[in-house]
């Protein structure tokens, strides 16, 4: 069966649960990165629009079933209230009316009975945020106690929330076998650009990584990498191919116990595989006066590989500019880290022209979606994934038990 979507006309004064994924950096209290935040609300709108009370659920961070203050969601109900122009309160229970659109961040125990009866009260014109559900061990453990809690309080559900797919939660799985379940806008979004890249891309097709886990990546490098023109690998992960090859790599961060994953990915598609030719190294400490660039077969043991370095840059640019389709994900080097964010940001400019003008590019993973807007090329991708595992997982042709339970 296919997934029933919803538009501005599906539910009018419902009350809707709807699932999204607010999991961000968060930093002292407030929000570090909003592109998430920023990417449901046209889709709250076009609820609230529709008279609908709304009621939004999410997670932040692995609490593992208990209550943990530092990863509650009130820091990102505040950014999302001033986003959507309401104003923000915090009960646990006391829900009256009041005139003012309010975005209610409701910490109440949706396991006790006189708690969930006040979300029946709320006026539709609020927002209505739940607490961090990974607060209740249910949630992870798919338990029907916990979906049919949720369920009591709505009409329907919809699933806004791609990034977390790949997981079997009550919030993306077993709710959808108690109330009727769609996509929303945004996850059909994210559907149709992951599949159009799996199905329908043209060449020449060319896939850059980075990052330092090969273990999350080795299943996208097989399936997508078979159909690639071009594989352009950066950060841990070519460092490991180096190592894997026998060179010297210092103290660079690589996944320990991974050699063998890299020797795979070197030897199944070494007429594909382009590695840097040259790369930025510094001592442990990262000492200005000991950053060098250097061949990679030269790296001393007291060195690591910090970035790629400027002729992989022009290398790796040359053949980008050639693609008529690019993936990407994770970062060239020590991105979080100056001057080491030198290669992923000069690539990302090179991806966003390029998506601009002649190759349909699809990016995605925390921190390459970071590298793509400190670059200032957000809006010259044609598709901005805001999923990190789930995308890798559905370019990897696996099937996301929340699409499926979808279906
Ligand atoms: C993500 O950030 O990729 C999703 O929110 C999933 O988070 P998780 O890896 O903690 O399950």
């Amino acid at each position: 069966m296919a997934i029933k979507y919803i538009n501005s006309k599906t539910f009018k004064n419902k009350t809707v649960l709807v699932r999204v994924d607010v999991n961000v950096p968060i930093k002292n209290n407030k929000v570090e990165d909003d592109f998430r935040i920023n990417s449901v609300i046209l889709t709250l709108r076009m609820l609230r629009d529709g008279g609908n009370r709304i009621i939004l659920c999410g997670h932040l961070g692995r609490p593992e079933g208990e209550w943990e203050e530092s990863l509650s969601l009130r820091p990102v109900a505040r950014e999302l209230a001033y986003q959507m122009g309401y104003k923000f309160l915090e009960t646990a229970h006391e829900l009256g009316s009041y005139p003012d659109r309010r975005l209610i961040f409701f910490t109440g125990n949706l396991m006790e009975d006189t708690h969930l009866a006040q979300l029946k009260l709320v006026p539709e014109s609020d927002l209505l945020f739940l607490e961090n559900l990974r607060f209740y061990p249910q949630e992870e453990e798919n338990a029907m106690s916990l979906a049919r809690r949720l369920a009591s309080c709505a009409d329907a559900y919809v699933d806004e929330a791609f990034s977390v797919t790949h997981h079997r939660a009550v919030s993306i799985s077993a709710i959808t076998k108690v109330l009727p379940a769609y996509g929303g806008p945004l996850l059909e979004q994210e559907i149709k650009s992951l599949s159009f890249v799996l199905e329908r891309r043209q060449k020449p097709f060319v896939l850059m990584m980075g990052g330092i886990k090969i273990s999350d990546k080795i299943e996208v490098l097989e399936h997508l990498g078979k159909h690639a023109d071009s594989i352009l690998l950066g950060g841990g992960l070519a460092s490991l191919v180096f190592a894997s090859r026998g060179y010297e790599i210092g103290i660079s961060k690589t996944e320990a116990g991974a050699l063998n994953k890299a020797f795979q990915v070197d030897k199944n598609f070494k007429n594909k595989l382009v590695l840097p030719v040259d790369v930025v190294v510094a001592n442990k400490d990262m000492d200005k006066d000991s950053i060098r660039v250097c061949p990679p077969h030269e790296v001393r043991k007291n060195e690591q590989i910090l970035d790629a370095g400027p002729k992989t840059i022009l290398q790796f640019a040359g053949i980008l500019k050639t693609a008529k389709t690019i993936v990407w994900n994770g970062p060239l080097g020590l991105f979080e880290r100056k001057p080491f964010y030198t290669a992923t940001i000069a690539l990302a400019r090179v991806i966003g022209g390029v998506g601009k003008r002649t190759a349909y590019a699809l990016v995605g993973g925390g921190e390459t979606v970071d590298a793509v807007r400190q670059a200032g090329q957000l809006e010259n991708i044609d598709h901005v994934s805001t999923g990190g595992g789930a995308m890798l997982e559905f370019l990897a042709g696996k099937k996301l038990p929340g699409i499926e339970a979808l279906k």
